[in-house]
């Protein structure tokens, strides 16, 4: 638990100044990289805004112009004046309204455009990542990125644009013409906008902290949901389901108790605010009721004083209540910066070495190596010379290094000091293509993903054809299982009654490995599921898989330590014997010492 909290804090963890300078300064980026291949629809949808707004702003001063100069015209038996104030206004209406259409779609065209640019580019940059940061960013976070981070930017895209342009821009008309139509009555707006601004100024701070407190409160229940169900094995295996729960049940309650206190921040706003609006509207008929009687205004006027006093406020609560829409898309838009602006350790070579035949000599040159940069030196400097072809066997206790030196050989991380190379050129300079056709690493957790048999077998090789797929289950040894699967190669392994065992697993990750054909094939702990018969039944398929190769195993079974050319012994993190197995045991170290337990034991 320790280090999923630690986890978690690093998610919800304040930043210092600086960083949450840098971090509004990466999110700003983005954002300009996403508008950018939209400027133009971008402009045209800002002009739609203006004109829409300025269309609808014209009614209520085309109506005070009907009343006052129709109307009286309409008395003297002329309609014209009456019938174009009538028309004018049915044309505002009808650009307003089609031009209103316009924008809308427009925005959710763009949005949606920027949104899958995002999506994608999030996921080509997760799936990219080197395995350190995904040992670091937990797919809990991820999951939130893709998800209530992108709906969060859904959201403002959606409603963004139209609320933030069009309402401010429609508040802002208001203002001027009612300020432009009767001085006085636009100092009593004013006036009246003071304990407005006061209201709404309260309103954004408290629902900012609600806000803040529900997405936080979110991402935890997402993380812990995520992290829940990706470890059910071991949740079931040791009977945490009781806890997990209710870490569950508190964490779904406080999601609940944040949302309902937003609730109440808003409940308390929009009445109020809607009182204030009223009173002010009432204040307004009042002093141009009065001012109409001394004939300082005229009724016209008032009428179109008295909607206008209306509109203004409409769009009040909407910005307030985007403010907050427009917060947690801010937010979201900041974790996804941070996302990805984080920088991979691998890094494929921008002018890589070509290398287009292998022969398969692996070296290391003073190789030292730690996880982290605080971390212990897993590794301690090491020299080792691997000709092509040669069978190696790594033993030692758990912890010792093993894997490492594995997962150093096939670049899952880079030393730390020192280089390793593969025919001599160090595989930094080398193209991830030329390392991942050449260095297949095979491990325990031989994963399958959905689709048919055939399917994960191809993927050592695309574009493989059927008869090389077979060939190279039967070289391993899997045909017999795979053709007693109710489709054989075509069952679909994530589907009830293609479900396959560990070790049957492992066979076909064998065989994808042997399609590969790579010059320098890395079992780690690869056979550790494989029961002695099927073991003894790959042996054959595993010296075939071998073949000329280069291989490196990590493995337990004496049976297969001892077909090596020769034993590396690891122990805290330094190679302490090399030689043939027969060397080795001759020799009396710690490989003659577990020897003889393999022996014992058998
Ligand atoms: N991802 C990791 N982050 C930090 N330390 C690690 C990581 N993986 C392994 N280690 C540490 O490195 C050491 C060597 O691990 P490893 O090479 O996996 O051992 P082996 O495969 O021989 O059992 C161990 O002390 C282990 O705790
Ligand atoms: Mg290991």
């Amino acid at each position: 638990m320790t280090a999923a909290t630690s986890r978690k804090d690093e998610e919800q963890r304040d930043l210092t100044p600086a960083e949450a300078k840098a971090s509004r300064k990466r999110s700003f980026r983005l954002l300009g990289e996403l508008i950018s291949p939209v400027k133009g629809q971008f402009a045209l949808m800002a002009l739609m805004v203006v004109v829409a707004q300025l269309a609808v702003v014209a009614g209520p001063a085309i109506i005070a112009w009907g009343i006052d100069n129709g109307i009286p015209a309409l008395m003297e038996g002329n309609s014209i004046p009456a019938l174009q104030a009538a028309a004018l206004h049915i044309a505002c209406a009808l650009i307003g309204g089609a031009l209103t259409f316009g924008y809308v779609r427009q925005s959710v065209v763009v949005g949606q455009r920027m949104l899958l640019a995002l999506r994608r580019r999030v996921f080509r940059f997760t799936q990219r990542q080197d395995l350190e940061f995904h040992e670091r960013y937990t797919s809990g976070r991820i999951v939130s990125r893709q998800t209530s981070d992108m709906e969060a930017l859904r959201e403002l895209l959606d409603a963004g644009v139209n609320v933030m342009v069009g309402a401010f821009l429609s508040m802002v008309f208001t203002i001027v013409l009612i300020v432009a139509m009767d001085p006085i009555t636009g100092l009593v707006m004013l006036l009246m906008l003071i304990p407005c601004v006061a209201l709404t100024v309260w309103f954004q701070k408290r629902s900012s902290v609600e806000y803040r407190a529900i997405r936080t409160h979110s991402a935890r229940l997402i993380v812990h949901f995520v992290e829940a169900m990706a470890g059910i094995r071991a949740v079931q295996a040791f009977r945490k389901e009781g806890r997990n729960q209710k870490r569950f049940d508190t964490l779904a309650s406080d999601y609940r108790n944040a949302s309902l206190r937003s609730i109440q921040v808003f409940g308390t706003y929009q009445p109020l605010l809607r009182v204030l609006a009223n009173v002010t509207i009432a204040a307004v008929l009042v002093v141009g009721g009065f001012r109409v009687l001394s004939g300082d205004l005229q009724v016209g006027v008032l009428v179109a004083l008295v909607l206008y006093s209306r509109r203004f406020f409409q769009p009040v609560d909407e910005i307030a209540n985007f403010y907050n829409a427009f917060q947690s898309a801010v937010a979201a838009l900041e974790k996804i910066a941070n996302l990805l602006a984080e920088q991979p350790h691998v890094k494929e070579s921008a002018t890589p070495t070509p290398l287009p035949a292998s022969d398969g000599q692996i070296d290391f040159e003073r190789v030292s190596f730690r996880y982290t940069a605080d971390g212990p030196l897993v590794l301690k400097p090491l020299d080792l010379h691997i000709p092509a072809g040669q069978t190696v066997a790594l033993v030692g206790q758990t912890g010792a290094g093993k894997s490492t030196i594995a997962k150093l050989i096939s670049r899952f991380y880079d030393a730390t000091d020192g280089r390793v190379a593969l025919d001599g050129v160090d595989l930094k300079d080398l193209s991830m293509q030329d390392l991942t056709r050449n260095i297949v690493m095979v491990t325990q957790e031989a994963y399958l993903f959905s689709g048919t048999v055939a399917d994960n077998i191809a993927l050592g090789k695309p574009g493989a054809s059927r008869e090389e797929i077979e060939a190279a289950a039967r070289a391993i040894g899997a045909d017999e299982f795979i053709e007693k699967l109710p489709y054989g190669y075509d069952t679909d392994v994530s589907k009830r009654g293609g479900r396959v065992s560990a070790g049957q697993r492992q066979l076909i990750s064998f065989a994808r490995a042997f399609l590969a054909d790579p010059r320098v094939l890395i079992l780690d702990e690869a056979t550790s599921s494989l029961d002695i018969p099927s073991e003894r039944m790959v042996q054959e398929g595993l010296t075939k898989l071998l073949g000329q190769r280069t291989s490196l195993i990590i493995a337990h079974r004496l049976t297969t330590v001892m077909i090596a050319d020769r034993v590396l012994v690891v122990h805290g993190g330094e190679v302490v014997e090399d030689g043939s197995p027969t060397e080795l045991v001759a020799a009396g170290g710690r490989f003659a010492a577990l020897y003889r337990a393999w022996q014992d034991s058998m």
